[in-house]
């Protein structure tokens, strides 16, 4: 069953190519959009809510058009901004009911008690909101999307800025939503937590997806062990057999990978100091998403022979 289907979705600002021919189909799941920050991602969430006219492609939301049927779609879905919006003024069952007066529940009391307490907020529901954590107004936030019983739930970086603990229970709490039979499509650039919660994820850099797949099957794309250094030195281009350079991080740390990682360690240690890289630390682990991004984001450049992005976007100043 296809929830919110994508075809040559696209997204011009001025010159700039922000969301770049999206082809996606997700169904009842917990679907990922992943992506380096101004990737596209809220982008994305934003044509497919409604709030914003695609330049190119299409997007349907339960087999409606979001443009030609906007009010339709609106009924099927709500949408959780990164930017938080909550009135820190009212207190938390002031905002929900806010919400479902807006859309008109019926029993509106009741609607408002069932989503706090889904939300585990039913005894601070009398509180002002200013007195709340970043994980309560979050959960908040949900309360307030789920006041109208959405079939489908948008959430655009909803664990951002919250500790460890608040980003837990908030994925706790969209998994539940998910055993209820709603769809969710959340975006984040913390790639370790789609990696645990979502049933699909696509990889989107530069407003393209570069990956569609479970994390689990991105992963093994990547091989079985992760070696990762800290070197000084230039590394080069060669490297021992079974032993495949997947890029450099932001951090300075230095990434292969191989089917064998203990086995390898050694083995890639005497090859970098036998050419005069000292080698400062080095260690083997299973691989993240962010290893897959580091992957595929390193294939790209080093495959083209011309920035495709670049020429496209240069096509169409003329
Ligand atoms: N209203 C706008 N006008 C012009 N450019 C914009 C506008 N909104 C976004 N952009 C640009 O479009 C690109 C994609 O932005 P977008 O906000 O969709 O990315 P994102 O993946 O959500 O990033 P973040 O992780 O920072 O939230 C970025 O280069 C951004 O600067
Ligand atoms: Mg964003």
């Amino acid at each position: 069953m296809t929830i919110i289907e994508t075809s040559g979705l696209t997204k011009y600002y001025g010159d700039l190519c922000a969301v770049d021919h999206l082809d996606l189909s997700v169904g009842n799941e917990i679907f990922g959009l992943l992506g380096p920050n101004g990737s596209g991602k809220t982008t994305t969430v934003l044509m497919l809510t409604t709030l914003l006219e695609p330049t190119g492609g299409s997007a349907r939301i339960c087999g409606y058009d979001t443009r030609e049927e906007a009010r339709e779609v609106r009924r099927q879905i709500s949408y959780v901004p990164q930017e938080m919006a909550v009135d820190i003024k009212l207190t938390g069952r002031e905002n929900v009911a806010f919400f479902a007066k807006l859309y008109g529940i019926p029993r509106r009391d009741e609607a408002v008690d069932r989503v706090l307490s889904m939300m585990d907020l039913s005894e601070r529901a009398d509180d002002l909101v200013r007195t709340y954590s970043g994980g309560m107004r979050r959960r908040l936030e949900l309360a307030q999307a789920l006041v109208h019983e959405p079939k489908v739930l948008f959430l655009d970086e909803p664990t951002i800025g919250l500790d460890v603990a608040a980003r837990r229970k908030i994925w706790e709490h969209i998994r539940t939503l998910k055993s209820r039979g709603m769809t969710i499509f959340v975006t984040t650039h913390y790639m370790d937590e789609a990696d645990h919660s979502c049933d699909r994820v696509a990889i989107l850099d530069r407003g393209r997806v570069i990956a569609v797949d479970s994390p689990s099957a991105l992963r093994a794309r990547v091989g079985n062990d992760i070696i990762s250094a800290r070197v000084r030195g230039q590394i080069g281009d060669t490297f021992p057999e079974g032993i495949t350079h997947l890029g450099e991080r932001d951090n300075g740390e230095i990434v292969f990978s191989t089917d064998h990682g203990s086995e390898k360690v050694p083995v890639l240690f005497h090859w970098l100091e036998k050419r005069g890289v000292s080698v400062q630390s080095i260690s083997v682990r299973e691989p993240t998403l962010d290893d897959v991004f580091l992957s595929l984001v390193t294939q790209r450049e080093e495959g083209h022979g011309f920035d495709d992005h670049k020429f496209r976007t240069m096509l169409r100043r003329r």
